[in-house]
């Protein structure tokens, strides 16, 4: 039995989880910032890396306590060292550092993105199910909107190889729903709320979003045209303006549930949001489709923070059913950012003895592939 502390700091939620021969997950724990950079429309990074130091020993014992084990129970931790905030990477590095020589045990370096794949794979462990190799993972969240190719690497060291297929040339689509969210005042982070409204919609959209061309790689995207498009859509018709300015008193007032924002919603937004969602949903399922026929996937994973979006999950769920190609997301829990993801791919890494020495550092700018 080997059980694997994990530590995530990368961005804006300090993590810790512990995960028991890389798939029985025992206990994971996530102190989000978003009450402190809600008020600043995005994270801040050096709020981020002070509240990392607030929070990282009272998550790391809550992790324990869950998991009922004590520190000795331990056989390694493993701990996210890019790509991400440097500041904020660093409170995770430098207390996994700490911890992994104190016990004498060791430190394995993960990469976020790797994590954001093995998520899936926990996920679908819980059931029982192994995800089909080659596969082709889209990550898609707040800061990254990437596809890879997933494969078995070479050696039988039970590590996978990745092959980066395309990804976005500006915003990652999170950062768009977060950016729209915020022009029509609907709150922050903009992807869940956006989501709920876009179910409430009816009736034809005032405006269409036609499929973003990318010349060159067909697995790119792009989403700062769309944001640019809702936002001058917005200039040009000045009926939108007084309920945006009604929701941004609502907002003021603390009143960002939606229950209270919905009423402030005009038919003509929620069939707009609907439409960008769809376009947003449209382009990462069709690009992700092409990736994976390209090389032949056996499986289609999804994973990060808008992995939540009940849009996207149907819609990739119905194509998967329609071309015989398994498709598998993680749990909403496991779909943002979080610590067991981190301690379930530290464990392929273990066996394979990759251990990170106290010289190990952040790299905020760290590829997969
Ligand atoms: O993975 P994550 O927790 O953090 C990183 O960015 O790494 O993802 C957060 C992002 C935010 O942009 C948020 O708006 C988006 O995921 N998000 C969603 C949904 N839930 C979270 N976007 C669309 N629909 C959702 N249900
Ligand atoms: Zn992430």
């Amino acid at each position: 039995m080997t059980a694997i502390l994990g530590i995530e700091s990368s961005c804006d939620e300090t993590a810790a989880a512990v995960i028991v021969d890389g798939s029985r997950m025992l206990s994971s724990v996530v102190a989000s910032q978003i009450s402190i950079h809600r008020k600043y429309g995005g994270v801040v990074p050096e709020l981020a890396s002070r509240e990392h130091l607030r929070q990282i020993v009272p998550v790391v014992r809550e992790a324990l306590l869950q998991a009922n084990l004590g520190f000795k129970d331990l056989d390694a931790i493993g701990v996210t060292h890019g790509p991400g905030l440097v500041g904020a990477l660093l409170v995770g590095i430098t207390y996994g550092k700490t911890l992994a020589a104190t016990l004498g045990i060791p430190l394995v370096p993960v990469n976020h993105l790797e994590g954001h794949v093995h998520a899936v794979f926990l996920e679908a462990a819980q059931a029982g199910r192994v995800p089909e190799l080659p596969a082709v993972c889209l990550i898609v969240s707040g800061g990254h909107t990437v596809i890879y190719e997933v494969r078995e690497a070479s050696g039988g060291t039970g590590l996978f190889a990745y092959r980066r297929l395309g990804g976005t040339r500006d915003d990652a689509a999170g950062e768009a729903y977060d950016k729209v969210a915020k022009l029509l005042a609907l709150g922050y982070p903009g992807g869940p709320m956006l989501d709920r409204l876009a179910a409430k919609a009816s009736g034809a959209p005032p405006i269409r979003f036609g499929p973003t061309k990318m010349k060159g790689n067909a697995f790119d995207f792009s989403f700062s045209g769309l944001k640019t498009a809702v936002l001058y859509h917005l200039r040009e018709h000045p009926e939108y303006a007084e309920e945006i300015h009604l929701r941004n008193e609502a907002l003021e007032r603390g009143e960002r549930s939606l229950e209270q924002l919905l009423p402030l919603c005009s038919p003509q937004t929620l069939a707009l949001i609907r439409e960008f969602q769809d376009a947003v949903v449209r382009d990462l399922l069709e690009r992700t489709v092409s990736a994976a026929e390209s090389v032949g996937a056996g499986s289609v994973l999804v994973s990060g923070g808008v992995a939540a979006n009940s849009a996207l999950r149907a819609a990739f769920e119905v194509r998967g059913k329609s071309m015989g190609t398994a498709t598998y997301f993680p749990s909403r829990a496991l779909s943002t950012d979080n610590a067991a993801m981190i301690a379930a791919a530290a464990y392929s890494r273990f066996r394979a003895g990759i251990f990170a020495d106290a010289s190990l550092n952040a790299d905020p700018a760290l590829a997969l592939a």
